[in-house]
């Protein structure tokens, strides 16, 4: 371990600069990986646009019944053609989604705490890659905790999983937690995202901030951008704006959507800047004419 002492700050990203080693495959930091990674990869990344929607509603993993998500059985079906992903539970995939559907599938692995829990950073791998396999599991979500107290033990969950992912090629989807002391700076998601790309996650999820640039510039992997508390729509279509235009691949958003009056709307509008270039303006038009 180097040590920290006299440690220069960080400033070279080369924003702008397009990431090198992409050869003849189209998602970051994939080019190395084989067959059975890359196809879960471009089930998850739109070929075309190289990017995903991706709907949460693994929220009740660990809050119970969400408002928004109290009818899984009734919400997912109407959102599912509208959205790339799905990330969700074994619990909620398994009795609220129908098999026959195409879309890829992010599933949540971890778990271990509750809302009534102050201290949301101890998990444990709660699904194991069996059984990720038998749901034929595009990749596993996992969330890391760092600097947090539970630390040590996210990164160990995140190891496991990426060992068990690359024995039978399932890529893990590192989530970046931020508890309620952790700040939300550049600094901190250029640590965070950072170390949980170099421990072999395919994917990372974390939360727009300033500079955001230069955090998908370090990371080697891509990066799907958090959607967060609910926000007023015009709002949540300019976060995913910038998110895409500061280089993120893609939003995986729950709240924004499942919470909004016109939910339906609101993921299509989402998916008109994540895949067809529109600008928070023209996708929030989109979504005012699509429901009027
Ligand atoms: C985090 O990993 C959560 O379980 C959600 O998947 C995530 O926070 C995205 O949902 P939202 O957009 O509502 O924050």
């Amino acid at each position: 371990m180097a040590d920290i002492e006299g440690l220069k700050v960080a400033k070279d990203y080369h924003v702008g600069e397009n990431f090198a080693n992409q050869g003849g495959f189209y998602v970051k930091g994939a080019n190395n990986l084989d067959w059975g990674m890359k196809k879960h990869l471009s089930n998850i990344f739109d070929p075309k646009s190289g990017n995903t929607v991706m709907f949460a509603f693994d929220h009740g993993y660990f809050m119970g019944s969400t408002a928004g998500l109290e009818r899984l059985d009734i919400v997912i079906p109407k959102l599912l053609p509208h959205v790339d992903c799905l990330m969700g539970t074994r619990g909620a995939l398994r009795s609220c989604v129908a098999p026959e559907n195409k879309k890829a599938i992010a599933l949540r692995v971890s778990s271990g705490s509750s809302m009534l829990n102050d201290d949301l950073s101890h998990e444990i791998v709660a699904v194991d890659v069996e059984d990720a396999i038998r749901m034929n599991a595009d990749c596993m979500a996992v969330q890391t905790f760092i600097g947090a107290d539970g630390q040590l033990s996210s990164i160990d969950n995140i190891s496991r999983v990426i060992n068990a992912g690359m024995r039978y090629s399932i890529p893990t989807l590192g989530v970046v937690a931020v508890g309620k002391d952790m700040e939300r700076t550049d600094r901190f998601f250029k640590l965070a995202t950072r170390i949980v790309a170099e421990m072999g996650v395919q994917i990372v999820k974390t939360y727009y901030c300033d500079n955001f640039e230069e955090v998908v510039a370090a990371c080697p992997v891509p990066i799907v951008v958090a959607g967060g508390k609910k926000l007023p729509e015009k709002d949540a279509l300019e976060l995913a704006y910038k998110s895409i235009q500061g280089g993120a691949r893609g939003l995986d958003m729950g709240r924004n959507i499942f919470q909004s009056e016109h939910s339906v709307e609101m993921a299509q509008a989402i998916g008109k800047i994540v895949h067809e270039g529109f600008t928070d303006k023209e996708a929030y038009e989109f979504y005012l004419d699509a429901w009027h």
